[in-house]
């Protein structure tokens, strides 16, 4: 399932979907608005036309995640715009409908070529509706509607709509209705209870605790006291600096940490954007941090926590670091990281990690410039990388059983 923010008929939503879930089954099974009508599900027919970014565009085979950020408008939404309010009063009028199957998918059309085409005859409207087709097929009543709206707007001196009242070029649902001036109508209160988004978890109290679909365990160990390596946990840039595309995009402070980390898996590069909450137990000398994160470019994103405990090893002058990763992954990128691509990834990213940690603190600085790049899933594929970290953890497991 994938979380996503969209904005429907003027109305801010944000919740989960299937990355498979066409947008016209996502209005109509999750959010009721069964104006919208399936006929075809193929793009064909054009029943389920809304408005998307202020374009026409057919539901059926758009995905709902595709519409991260864009502006829908379904029937629903029109209730009160003067163009289909006239349009509702002409199709009564010219006996433009019969069953009424097409007529929504056929007004949100109809509107759309009032708008951007104050001079059309009966040629152009009956080629701007091609796309919606009526199985009663009645277009006879439904050219003369539309044009009666036209005449009528024309006598009346109403100037057409720049680009129809579109918000911008560009591909429909880009979501350039967002970017390009409508921010503050950014969805920001959940329709219904769904994961936080880093974009709306500000305070580390919004960083929720969750039940990760996955867990690995790993340790490594290093030849370092227990006192330092516990320390070293506690400077944020320096842990930053250890892990392979990491990156840090604003000053830490003891409780929270904002940051990046670039991954790549298959054929996805993914960069997560996100927070973390960093918890630490000196009692037992242990911590936990909790992050949530997502990318943009491939409309994933996960919820990750790791768990470390420190213990001490070879009579105190080595260092054991267990650690518990637990992950969600949704998106596009959970349809191509098999858990054992993910799982490579992850031990390759602590092996890594211990290595960077153990030069920092033998005091061979591993800073953000000599950290390696982003992690590759389609690299760890390959034998010769898979053969390099199986050396890696079988010199951190050779170390752990001889401090045992
Ligand atoms: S149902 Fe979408 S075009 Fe026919
Ligand atoms: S009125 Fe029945 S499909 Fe158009």
């Amino acid at each position: 399932m994938s979380t996503i923010a969209l904005i429907v008929n003027e109305r801010a939503v944000q919740t989960a979907a299937e990355p498979r879930t066409s947008l016209a089954d996502f209005v109509r099974d999750e959010l009721d608005l069964t104006g919208t009508h399936l006929g075809c599900e193929h793009g064909v027919c054009g029943a389920c036309t809304v408005l998307l970014d202020g374009v026409p565009a057919r539901s059926c085979i758009t995905y709902a995640v595709a519409c991260e950020g864009a502006a829908v408008t379904t029937i629903e939404g029109l209730d009160e715009d003067q163009v289909t309010i006239e349009l509702r009063a002409a199709f009564t009028r010219e006996h433009a409908l019969q069953c009424g199957y097409c007529t929504p998918g056929m007004l949100v059309s109809a509107r759309d070529l009032v708008l951007r085409l104050p001079e059309a005859d009966e040629r152009l409207i009956r080629v701007g509706l091609s796309g919606n087709l009526c199985r009663c097929t009645g277009y006879v009543g439904i050219v003369r509607a539309v044009q009666s709206v036209i005449e009528h707007r024309r006598a009346r001196d109403i100037a057409p709509e720049p680009n129809g009242g579109r918000n911008s070029l560009g591909p429909v649902g880009s979501g350039h209705s967002v970017r390009d001036g409508a921010d503050q109508a950014r969805p920001t209160l959940p329709m219904q209870s769904a994961q936080a988004s880093p974009e709306t978890a500000i305070g580390v109290d919004s960083i929720p605790d969750f039940t990760p679909a996955t867990i690995l365990q790993q340790h490594f160990s290093v030849k370092h006291p227990i006192e330092q390596v516990f320390a070293m946990f506690d400077d944020i840039p320096a842990v930053a600096a250890c892990l392979p595309g990491a990156s840090l995009t604003a000053p830490p402070n003891p409780r929270r940490v904002e940051g990046a980390i670039r991954v790549k898996i298959g054929p996805i590069a993914a960069t997560f954007q996100g927070a973390a909450r960093v918890e630490r137990n000196a009692a037992d000398m242990s911590g936990r941090i909790i992050g949530i994160g997502n990318d943009q470019r491939s409309r994933s994103s996960t919820q990750g926590e790791i768990r470390y405990r420190v213990v001490p090893v070879e009579r105190g002058t080595g260092t054991r670091v267990d650690l518990s990763i637990g992950y969600t992954l949704t998106g596009m990128l959970a349809q191509i990281g098999r858990p054992g691509l993910v799982r490579e990834l992850a031990a390759r990213l602590i092996a890594e990690f211990a290595s960077n940690l153990d030069r920092r603190l033998s005091g061979t600085v591993a800073d953000a410039a000599t950290a390696p790049g982003a992690l590759n899933g389609r690299s760890l594929a390959l034998g010769l990388l898979r053969a390099r970290f199986k050396r890696w953890f079988g010199r951190f497991s050779s170390d752990k059983d001889r401090a045992a």
